[in-house]
């Protein structure tokens, strides 16, 4: 709760001054300081400065960590992921290494509704011993808050068994947890032949009972072909705001399919995925003020094209980076990993990875008032990473520099 992180060589504290998210050329500006400190009370930032301006009159007698040679960051904040999930998706992989798309693989009923037979035949507590596990896991890799989604169950029961979990794991769980609803992810086996069967289903039983029961913060649809089209997804969003839900979306992820032209109608929160975004997309997401939220992991493990990152960027939408971790289509909840991807795949800069990362994730999420840089009254929600610069958690890829996470205020033993 209380402790003070002294001598940091390098302080990245994505400082915005109040702003909520970061744009444009804003997005290079990392707010760093060298040789400084961070003071946590009860959970929160009190103090963040350079060491030659610490008093210790401030905080006596209070634990103190000494980074010296070490590099602190806010911790990141991963806005898209389906991390409860049951069996697994291996075939699938060997399928795709020799050959398969994840559309045909979808189509020949595996996919998304092969995750969901196993999620239906897995009782509540094997889903949060499962997804317990991942979330230790993802604060060693320094992530501090995250947003999981139901939609492997796709029944009014077991969405809500989903979604239960979810917030149970919210209580108990050290880790920032998010919930967002999702039962337009695809159509169940057996609504095969009566698509509209099953949205009226989302729409009348579904969304009305997560909305009253306060079990999810948003609802999202998988706007997309041979899934949800446009016209079904504006009503599902709105059927969601409508019991209290923010929106999201899965827009133009395999095809072009208008989600994302949706997202800026309703005034979604983020618009995810955009790997087939338009340019005209791409003024009317700016406009609408709705964060792109870039997916880079499914793209390289797809063996997809990426979204265009710098495009949106130099056209003023504020981007998050998340690792959309699930079984099938990115197998990986690590943050670092995605800002790879983004810095080797998609002409981000590393600032605007640390920033897409951490800052504009948690706008993604509608926290970013309360987390997401390391500034005055936010929770104390940072990492100390074992190298010389920020940089190198993007460059030095495919290993762990975490070598401490801090969750409000909290050492985490790692
Ligand atoms: O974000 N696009 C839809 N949903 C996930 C895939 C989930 C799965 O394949 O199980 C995604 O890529
Ligand atoms: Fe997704």
């Amino acid at each position: 709760m209380n402790l003070f992180i002294k001598n940091i060589s390098q302080l990245v504290t994505v400082s915005a001054k109040g702003a909520l998210v970061k744009t444009g050329a804003a997005m290079n500006d990392l707010g760093i300081l060298e040789n400084a400190g961070v003071l946590c009370l009860n959970g929160r930032i009190s103090w963040v400065g350079p060491m030659e301006r610490w008093n210790e009159k401030l905080a006596p007698e209070i634990p103190e960590i000494d980074a010296a040679d070490r590099t602190v960051l806010p911790g990141f904040v991963d806005s898209h992921t389906h991390m409860m999930f049951a069996g697994s998706r291996v075939d699938e992989f060997s399928q795709r290494a020799r050959g398969q798309s994840y559309q045909h693989i979808a189509a020949q009923g595996g996919g998304i509704l092969s995750t969901v037979n196993h999620v239906r035949a897995t009782d509540k507590r094997e889903l949060k011993r499962a997804t317990a596990r991942y979330l230790s896991d993802l604060l060693r890799y320094g992530t501090t808050t995250v947003e999981i989604k139901s939609g492997y169950g796709l029944s009014p029961d077991a969405e809500i068994k989903m979604l239960e979990a979810i917030h149970e794991l919210e209580v108990e769980e050290i880790i920032g947890i998010v919930a967002t609803f999702i039962g337009a992810h695809a159509v169940p086996a057996e609504f095969a032949d009566n698509r509209d069967g099953y949205v009226a289903q989302v729409l009348e039983k579904m969304i009305p009972y997560v909305g009253k029961k306060k079990l999810a913060k948003f609802c999202d649809v998988f706007c997309e072909g041979s899934y949800f089209d446009a016209g079904t997804a504006e009503r599902i969003l709105n059927a969601g705001k409508a019991h209290g839900m923010s929106p999201k979306i899965h827009a133009e992820e395999l095809s072009h399919g208008g989600g994302a032209a949706v997202a800026a109608k309703v005034g979604a929160v983020s618009a995810d995925h955009l790997e087939h975004v338009s340019d005209e997309d791409i003024v009317a997401l700016r406009d609408a003020g709705v964060v792109a939220t870039l997916l880079p992991g499914v793209s390289f493990f797809l063996h997809h094209g990426y979204a265009p990152a710098r495009k949106l960027i130099d056209g003023g939408v504020a981007v998050a980076l998340a690792t959309d971790f699930n079984p099938g289509s990115c197998m990986s909840f690590s943050m670092p990993m995605m800002m790879t991807i983004a810095c080797t795949q998609m002409q981000m800069s590393p600032e605007e990875a640390l920033v897409a990362a951490t800052l504009n994730g948690a706008a993604a999420l509608q926290c970013s008032d309360d987390t997401g840089s390391i500034e005055v009254g936010k929770r104390g929600d940072l990492i100390v990473a074992n190298v010389p610069d920020y940089r190198y958690l993007a460059y030095h890829f495919g290993t762990n520099h975490v070598s401490m996470t801090v969750k409000n205020g909290t050492i985490l033993e790692l």
